[in-house]
């Protein structure tokens, strides 16, 4: 089987990703091949971040892989947290006090549009291919639900009255952004067998 690095340290993004990839390629981490510091994403950019990731993979391996990365985007505060959703209240990264401070952010506004917004980037052949998946809706006054993780409570899809955090994992992975942009790159790498 041919393996494919995915630069993530996420469990549950491994194993999902593994599954839509069974019988095509064997998915490795980073740290499974010896890196074992933090891979670097300090780049101005969700396109910037992903690009860097997999692209230091590539040069420390030599071997296929990619990487993600996923920023939430409020229309009214003019695409932030985006880049930053995961460091929005602090290097703590903690997701109760980055959803309080986007809670106070928005007291008073009444324009709640956001999106979250997922970029691959995959080094195939020495080539860089880029998918990209989105999911719109808008932010919520006070958290719902305790499924999923990050700023799940507080955003509601449109065509939905529930957060992220209301639904099972199968139904937010199915219209989510990482979803999407996941379901593209497999899309692709079935095309070329
Ligand atoms: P990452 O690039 O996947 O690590 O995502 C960066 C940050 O965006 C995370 O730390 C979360 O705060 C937020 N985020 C990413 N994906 C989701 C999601 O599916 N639901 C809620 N928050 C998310």
């Amino acid at each position: 089987m041919k393996k494919l690095v995915f630069a993530t340290n996420n469990k549950n993004k491994l194993r999902e990703v593994q599954q839509m990839l069974e019988g095509l390629y064997t998915l490795v981490t980073p740290a499974e091949l010896g890196i074992t510091e933090e891979i670097p994403e300090n780049q101005t950019t969700i396109e910037g971040n992903s690009s860097q990731k997999s692209r230091y993979i590539h040069d420390k391996l030599g071997i296929d892989c990619f990487a993600d990365d996923t920023g939430l985007e409020v229309e009214a505060l003019n695409g932030a947290p985006g880049v930053h959703s995961a460091r929005y209240a602090g290097e703590a990264k903690k997701s109760e006090d980055n959803i309080a401070l986007l809670l106070k952010n928005l007291e008073g506004i009444s324009n709640r549009r956001a999106r979250f917004r997922t970029v691959i980037s995959l080094i195939l052949n020495n080539e860089e291919h880029r998918f990209e998946g989105t999911v719109e809706g808008r932010i919520t006054t006070s958290c719902n639900g305790t499924a999923g993780f990050g700023y799940d409570p507080v955003f509601v899809p449109d065509g939905y009255d529930i957060t992220f955090a209301e639904m099972d994992a199968a139904e937010k992975n199915r219209i989510s952004h990482r979803g999407k942009a996941i379901a593209k790159l497999v899309e692709y790498l079935k095309s070329l067998q």
